[in-house]
């Protein structure tokens, strides 16, 4: 079977059914549960897609939300994930889409490898129009796994390095040789040493939330913004400044006769 393929329209039923989309992913079972439930990566993993996203209710459940897509429509979507059927339906209860329903199906192959199968169902589709609204969606799908795998493959790699590190300190050599930002590694972690005019501040290379990649967006105002939900975290005191409840740990720079010393306690 390729990695992913697009199937058409069931013409023998009365549910409004325009396509299938089907994709191996290289994923376990619990990432594709937690991206299902996470609404809040929509406007930054997926911002071509979305561009905002208001939070209606979400629970173990699922959740409910106001979205607003990248052509500017507002509609509420909701999702309800079903564990025991290894299932999600996600339904458009307003705006242009309304009525319409996805039905994502998992199937896990591997440990770490599913199998999923997304059924798209659109009301008052003619039957002319069908494949090319299946194929609308299809095409859809396909950039939002595309988005997804990488956030999630990554997630996976930096869940599967996390060790406990004792206390360690590095010396990262003279700061006149350095040019910051500069990574290093303080045991099993990787922190971030930037500068911000002459001060210096370490923090780590991924985020607290759900470990997103810290290290590849650019230090503005003192502050990192994830680019998986956004949070935004000031460096300096480890405070998230886009009112989230979380924080970023960070390790102590210092200078010793010209030399720069990084150290976590932790
Ligand atoms: S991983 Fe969620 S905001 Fe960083
Ligand atoms: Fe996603």
């Amino acid at each position: 079977m390729p990695d992913h393929e697009i199937l058409p329209a069931r013409t023998d039923t009365a549910t409004g059914h325009v396509g299938t989309y089907r994709r191996v992913l290289p994923v376990s079972l619990e990432r594709m549960y937690e991206n299902a439930l996470d609404w809040e990566h929509l406007p930054h993993v997926h911002s071509n897609s979305f561009a905002a996203i208001e939070c209606l209710d979400a629970g173990a459940w699922g959740w409910r939300a106001a979205v607003v897509d990248g052509r500017g429509q507002s509609s509420v979507i909701e999702l309800a994930l079903d564990r025991s059927l290894r299932r999600w339906i996600t339904r458009n209860l307003e705006g242009p889409n309304t009525g319409a329903e996805i039905w994502t199906h998992v199937f896990p192959v591997e440990d770490r490898r599913v199998d999923i199968v997304v059924d798209f169902f659109v009301p008052g589709v003619s039957a002319a129009d069908r494949e090319k609204v299946g194929n609308a969606y299809a095409g859809l799908y396909s950039i939002l796994y595309d988005e997804d795998v990488a956030m999630m493959v990554e997630r996976q790699r930096q869940l599967d390095a996390r060790l406990n590190a004792g206390a360690v300190s590095v010396d990262l050599g003279e700061r006149a040789t350095l040019e910051f930002p500069v990574s290093v590694q303080l045991g099993s972690r990787e922190f971030v040493i930037a500068a911000i005019g002459e001060e210096l501040v370490a923090y780590p290379a991924l985020c607290p939330h759900q470990l997103g990649p810290l290290n590849s967006v650019p230090l503005v105002d003192g502050t990192v913004t994830c680019p998986w939900h956004g949070y935004r975290f000031d460096v300096r005191s480890g405070s998230c400044v886009s009112g989230q409840n979380c924080r970023l740990q960070r390790a102590e720079v210092e200078e010793r006769q010209g030399r720069v010393i990084v150290s976590t306690t932790h």
